[in-house]
């Protein structure tokens, strides 16, 4: 029997429905070339850390899509309209089960606490957490397998948000499969006022990077040190291939991650695309020392622990 990947949301619900979905960091993220079809071969560990997205998904005549975010979040970044991932689950539903979902709407409000345009995954948690809250709330019983094939449609890091854990993803990044990682991992996030673009971060890697194999870097060391359950190990085992485009572009940022190492944390490196940074630390305690002395210079500094549990229901009525 598979595993499910969706944890503990009914299958159907009446009323409204509150999904909740992990940021992700990349413990390693090997970029290969770029393939025929403009996206990059990826081998990369991503890692569910503790900042999350809530979405309330309410039975409506009408679409509405409402957002509430954290300080920290800009909002203005999030698409709208059809635009919007959220939009674009539930179009791919039209078009999957158009007899099934024919003149459903839904109201749907989002509170954000996940960076946007940060490299931290915030619109592909939006879109996994619209895939299950849609689809108990129209009752579709799609399964976990298609669930999680909708997801990749949707966006490379969509099926790891559905996941959560620790994960080994291939292809394009949509393909997940589950590591073993008791953790916990502790975080100091520091995002940025400003977001990246992902197609702008690869396109100058694809630059910088005009001999990138077709077959990305493997993560033995790193897999080894999570296995090992030694902080100082998987620090030295850290890569983000896209790190060095990120940082060219933004050179700033060299001087956060340098920032977040003198402050005592065991390494900082970006996180996905970027342009937020992320700093492993050896305990809880450790990470709120780090927190508090890059807090001097930074305006958002933010404390989180991984692996935590993937897309999952928060509460329905
Ligand atoms: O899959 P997703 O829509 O999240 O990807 C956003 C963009 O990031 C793509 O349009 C592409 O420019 C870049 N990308 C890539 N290779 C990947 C994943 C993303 O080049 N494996």
């Amino acid at each position: 029997m598979t595993r499910p990947v969706i944890r503990h949301v009914p299958d159907h619900v009446e009323g409204a429905i509150t999904v909740r979905s992990p940021a992700k960091i990349n413990l390693h993220l090997g970029v290969g070339a770029r393939r025929a079809d403009g996206y990059h071969a990826l081998t990369t560990v991503y890692h569910a850390v503790g900042l999350y997205d809530d979405l309330v998904v309410t039975p409506a005549e009408q679409w509405k899509l409402t957002l509430t975010a954290a300080g920290h979040v800009d909002t203005d970044q999030v698409p709208g309209g059809d635009d919007n991932i959220v939009a674009r689950a539930a179009a791919l539903f039209a078009e999957r089960a158009p007899e099934r979902v024919r003149g459903r709407s839904a109201n749907v409000h989002i509170t954000k606490e996940i960076p946007v345009a940060g490299g931290m995954a915030g619109g592909s948690a939006d879109a996994a957490a619209a895939l299950v809250a849609l689809d108990r709330l129209w009752g579709l019983h799609t399964s976990d397998e298609d669930l999680v094939a909708l997801a990749g449609e949707l966006g490379s890091d969509v099926p790891f948000a559905l996941f959560g854990g620790t994960a080994l993803g291939t292809g394009r990044g949509e393909v997940v499969d589950p590591v073993p990682d008791e953790g916990p991992w502790w975080w100091v996030v520091v995002p940025s006022e400003e977001g990246l673009s992902t197609p702008e971060v690869y396109a100058h890697f694809d630059r910088l990077s005009p001999d990138a194999p077709a077959e990305p870097a493997y993560p033995t060391e790193l897999l080894a040190a999570l296995a090992a359950r030694d902080a100082v190990r998987l620090g030295a085992a850290l890569r983000n291939d896209l790190q060095e485009a990120a940082c060219d572009l933004r050179p700033e940022l060299g001087d956060v991650i340098a920032a977040g190492e003198a402050a005592g944390a065991v390494r900082g490196i970006l996180s996905g695309s970027g342009p937020t940074c992320v700093f492993l630390c050896t305990s809880g305690d450790h990470a709120r020392d780090v927190a508090a002395t890059l807090a001097a210079d930074h305006p958002v500094v933010l404390v989180a622990n991984g692996p935590v549990a993937g897309t999952h229901l928060l509460e329905y009525a």
